[in-house]
Parts: C-alpha cells; sequence; structure tokens
C-alpha cells in the first residue's frame, strides 16, 4: 500500500465542512488515531486545554438519545417517522468529538486556550479529511446547556466548545469563496 498523505497545503484548500455524511461508520482506531496526531496543535505553557468527549459504533445509540432531547424541544409529540426524518442528520454522521475546553478564570489564558483548541481541532478536520473523511464543527446552542453538559459529564469550569461531526461522504460541496487577500492586507505603515 502506498500511504501517500495530501500536501498541508491541499489539505487546508481543499478540506470542506461536511454537512450531509452517508451513514458510513467510522472506525474506531481511525478516528482515535486522528486525536493522537491532533494534540500536537501548539498550546501556551503546554497547557494542553483540551479534553474529548468521543463516541462512534455502539455508544452512538446512547448519544441519539441524547441529541434528540436537546435538539429536537418538541421530539415527543412528533410521529415515529417524523422523528426518524429529524433525527437523520444526527444518525447519518459516523462519530461524534465534543471538544471540551477548561474556562481559565484569566481572560489571557481563556482565549489562548480557545485558540489553542482551535487548532487542535483544524488538526483533526485535516488529518481526517487526509483519510477521506469529513467533518464539521458545529456549535449548536444545547452545548451550553447544563442538562446536556451532564450527559456529556462535563466539569464545571469546562466548555464543550465544538460538536465535531465526523463521517464519511458522496458529494463534495462546492466550496464557499473566501474574501481575496488583497482585500485583508495592510502593508505596514508606521502611522504618525
Ligand atoms: C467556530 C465554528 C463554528 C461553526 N459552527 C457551525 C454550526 O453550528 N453549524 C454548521 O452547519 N456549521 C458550522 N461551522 C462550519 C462553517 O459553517 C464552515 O466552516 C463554513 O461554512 C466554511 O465552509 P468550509 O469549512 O467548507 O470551508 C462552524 C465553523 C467554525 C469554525
Amino acid at each position: 500500500m502506498i500511504d501517500q498523505s495530501l500536501t498541508v497545503r491541499d489539505a487546508i484548500i481543499q478540506r470542506r465542512s461536511i454537512k450531509q455524511f452517508n451513514g458510513q461508520p467510522v472506525e474506531r482506531d481511525a478516528l482515535l488515531a486522528i486525536l493522537e496526531d491532533a494534540i500536537w496543535a501548539p498550546n501556551h505553557q503546554l497547557r494542553q486545554p483540551w479534553r474529548f468527549v468521543v463516541a462512534c459504533g455502539k455508544e452512538l445509540v446512547e448519544l441519539y438519545d441524547v441529541l434528540k432531547e436537546f435538539a429536537i424541544p418538541k421530539w415527543k409529540e412528533l410521529s415515529e417517522d417524523e422523528l426518524e426524518k429529524q433525527m437523520k442528520k444526527f444518525k447519518t454522521p459516523g462519530g461524534y468529538v465534543f471538544v471540551i475546553v477548561p474556562e481559565d478564570a484569566r481572560q489571557k489564558e481563556r482565549l489562548e486556550d480557545y485558540a489553542a483548541a482551535s487548532m487542535l481541532v483544524q488538526n483533526v478536520q485535516l488529518l481526517a479529511w487526509d483519510r477521506g473523511i469529513g467533518s464539521c464543527w458545529k456549535t449548536p446552542g444545547y452545548l451550553d446547556n447544563p442538562k446536556f453538559r451532564e450527559a456529556l459529564g462535563v466539569k464545571s469550569g469546562e466548555r464543550i466548545i465544538s460538536m465535531l461531526q465526523v463521517g464519511y461522504f458522496d458529494e463534495m460541496p462546492k466550496p464557499k469563496p473566501r474574501k481575496s487577500v488583497d482585500e485583508l492586507i495592510t502593508i505596514f505603515e508606521k502611522q504618525a
């Protein structure tokens, strides 16, 4: 087997957020290997401000129960068919990684920790992409719901910064064009 990876540049440019997965399971070994590599993200004072709640395989069933309750507020009133329809977008990803970051009381450290964990998430997304696994960083409001946090075992002083859905997909989304970098750059000129 040829072990050929995308170049860093290709991975960065070609990665897309995948919002429609095809239901194919994500191998636990692959997901854990991705996390193993992703933790090499830069982080100040080596605080390594992250931990993960991972679901793929058999534990997904219980996660669906939790998601149903928080993502679909009127789930009890829905027919089985309707509920199944609304749950489809939660059941097609092959796995979930909830990225949990400590909320340092000091503002500088808290921002640094969020920045470092965001780099880690990008690492996960790029490493997954390199294996043909798509992902999407999701931030639904219920991530901060105390009962949802409790269901995931999140402690006080911690925050879920990302519900990262991972999985295989059939359709490649079109890239959303970015602003030209020319619009963003100011060549430094000392101000008066
Ligand atoms: C911090 C952050 C939060 C995001 N939250 C959501 C979200 O809640 N729902 C969603 O569909 N996409 C979310 N996204 C994904 C963006 O929509 C996506 O990155 C953007 O549309 C650009 O597409 P691309 O990643 O394919 O280049 C989030 C991305 C980031 C970085």
